[in-house]
């Protein structure tokens, strides 16, 4: 997919236009309401400060975790106005509701230059129904509509989609990088371009599987999903997540791989346990020597360093999806590894969002990595080349 021809906020006048802006603002929290992670609020700032600094009339809006259509206060937005009011170095208005009478008295009220922020949007129920009535009353509310949540781009909602029959639609800064950074690695990648694929289930991961194999030169396959490949190869895996309806699946991919001359690494070793559980009985063993009874838990050593040894010389690394269970301290060393040695490669690295974002973030390797995608389940599309509605509903130049 192509969004190259996109409108972005450089393409139209903002300046006293009441300006929509879609944001994902979906951050994880501590116990006392604390954001504990800000890169998706940091990453929207760059929209929104150009948005104050052209005189527009912001008005910011966002979803967070799942409500279900309910008003739940747990999952208020207020403390992300907060978080913005603080970095925005402004007060950032919170409006107690999305579309009522609340968000209408907030939004009429601003001036140019000042930002609020609508109440979640799940709080409604029809914006995951994409329902048009309300798309048409969160229009009403502003002159133009910038969309700047990739994180939530694979949805058709209200706020992604609906809402862009009713305004000019635009694309803002945050979503550019993204299409920008990541759509140049899949077209144009400085080889060898390795992707290295984690997570527990192929099925999760089949669509990117199928698309990366026509680009790379290098495929590596860790996490849970490994255990499907190695029991295809013929290997028992014990009680390792194994998905048996999708071995033939697992053949016609390494078949293809061949095919291609794409290299395709699996785990030579894995750390394995008794039981699913961070405190289990742990042993390491060879792929194929994996005893009845205990179940794959992360890549060993030799396998760290077989994949690090793939990752060093590469040109491009797109990463997505952890080793093992890297939120398990004992099981986390692959997950380690891998960031590690994407790290030192000097690669252009592309890392899919998610928990191997989270795994980055938490070894401090950010910095060094070239796109950390805001997106989990956005970013898996845009690299299965398969379209995200609400880049798709933005208008064209
Ligand atoms: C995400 O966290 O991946 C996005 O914010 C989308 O959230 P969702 O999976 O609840 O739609």
């Amino acid at each position: 997919m192509d969004y190259s021809n996109k409108k972005t906020l450089q393409d139209i006048d903002v300046s006293n236009k009441r300006v929509l802006v879609r944001c994902d603002f979906n951050v994880p929290f501590d116990g006392e309401g604390n954001i504990t992670d800000t890169k998706r609020v940091d990453e929207s700032l760059k929209t929104i400060k150009y948005l104050i600094d052209h005189n527009a009339k912001v008005i910011l809006c966002s979803h967070l975790g799942r409500p279900k259509g309910k008003v739940k206060p747990d999952f208020s937005l207020r403390p992300v106005a907060k978080y913005l009011s603080k970095v925005l170095g402004k007060d950032v208005k919170m409006a107690s509701d999305v579309v009522g009478e609340d968000a209408k008295r907030v939004t009429s009220e601003l001036k140019p230059g000042d930002v609020c922020l609508l109440e979640n949007l799940r709080f409604e129920e029809g914006e995951e129904k994409n329902d048009d009535a309300f798309a048409k009353k969160l229009a009403s509310l502003a002159d133009i509509y910038v969309n700047d949540a990739f994180g939530t781009c694979h949805r058709e909602h209200a706020s992604t989609s609906g809402v862009t029959k009713y305004l000019p639609s635009v694309c803002g800064f945050l979503i550019q990088k993204e299409i920008n950074v990541m759509g140049e690695a899949l077209k144009n990648p400085k080889r060898p371009f390795v992707s290295i694929l984690g997570g527990a289930k192929v099925s999760d991961k089949i669509g990117v599987i199928t698309n990366l194999l026509e680009k790379v030169d290098t495929l590596i396959i860790g996490g849970g999903m490994a255990y499907t490949f190695m029991n295809a190869l013929g290997y028992s895996v014990g009680t390792s997540i194994c998905e048996s309806d999708k071995l033939e699946l697992a053949k016609d991919i390494m078949a293809k791989s061949k095919e291609k001359g794409v290299k395709f690494l699996l785990p030579v070793d894995n750390k394995v346990g008794k039981e699913y559980s961070p405190d289990t009985e742990a042993q390491v063993v060879d792929a194929d020597k994996i005893p009845d009874g205990w179940m794959g838990l992360d890549i060993g050593p030799k396998t760290e360093k077989l994949f690090a040894d793939a990752i060093k010389g590469a040109g491009t690394v797109v990463w997505n999806g952890p080793m093992g269970v890297s939120e398990w301290e004992r099981f986390s060393s692959g997950t380690t590894a891998v960031a590690r040695a994407i790290a030192e490669s000097g690669a252009v690295s592309i890392i899919g969002g998610g928990d191997s974002a989270a795994a980055i973030q938490k070894l401090g390797f950010a910095d060094r990595m070239t796109h950390i995608s805001t997106g989990g389940g956005a970013s898996l599309r845009f690299l299965e080349d398969q379209p995200l509605p609400g880049l798709v509903s933005l208008d064209d130049k």
